[in-house]
């Protein structure tokens, strides 16, 4: 992993909470579900169609949003492949601080590079869950829902991902979720399902 520290004397302070002190009292097991996949796949709809059914089941959730984030933290940032990396980087740090807190967080960005999504793992830790949102292109592209493939299609927007710019699909998600025949219900019942598979939340009695 690349080390881009410019900050010297500084100390990583331990946190006087455990984690598992921190999961008693939220009721739930930390996660971070990635959902990777390219603009128009589903990946913020089903990502906060995830964070609803598990709120109302009482668990704590919070979504990042590729869109969103662009718009704050990451507003510096264009879609060159240099700055979709440091995109890609300053999430992993970000959703690593949110596991830390406990919750179960979604990430929606298209994050195409293999090797950036394999750096978030590290980052994130065992937390780290990738969801691969497989949806064709061309069905991406007859949803178009902000118009962006048209624009990408006139040229009128340079890099996009899935037209002009790449998308590697992941090789070995933990998850991966048909979005262009499955309805959302479903979509969303696969990703829950999952979490109580894996302890990080309980059954519903
Ligand atoms: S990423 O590739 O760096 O992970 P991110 O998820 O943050 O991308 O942002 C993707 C969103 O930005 C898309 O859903 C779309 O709305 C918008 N966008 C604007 N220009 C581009 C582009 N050239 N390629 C892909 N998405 C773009």
């Amino acid at each position: 992993m690349s080390d881009f520290s410019k900050s010297t004397n500084i100390t990583w302070h331990q946190s006087g909470i455990a984690p598992e002190e921190r999961a008693t009292l939220l009721g739930h097991r930390p996660a971070l579900l990635w959902f990777t996949g390219l603009s128009g796949s589903g990946k913020s709809t089903l990502a906060n169609g995830v964070a609803r059914a598990l709120h109302d089941r009482g668990v704590h959730t919070y979504v990042l949003d590729g869109d969103n984030v662009r718009h704050g933290l990451n507003k510096d940032l264009t879609f060159s492949a240099e700055d979709r990396v440091e995109n890609i980087r300053r999430i992993g740090e970000v959703a690593r601080l949110f596991a830390d807190a406990g919750l179960v967080t979604m990430t929606a960005f298209i994050s195409p590079y293999r090797d950036d999504r394999a750096q978030a793992r590290a980052i994130v830790g065992e937390a780290f869950i990738e969801v691969y949102v497989d949806c064709d292109v061309a069905v991406c592209e007859s949803r178009d829902p902000k118009g962006l493939y048209k624009k990408a299609r006139a040229g009128e927007i340079g890099n996009f991902t899935g037209i002009s710019a790449p998308y590697e699909a992941p090789e070995n998600p933990e998850l991966r979720i048909d979005t262009s025949t499955m309805p959302l219900e479903e979509c969303v019942a696969q990703v829950v399902a999952y979490l109580v598979a894996r302890g990080i939340i309980e059954e519903r009695d």
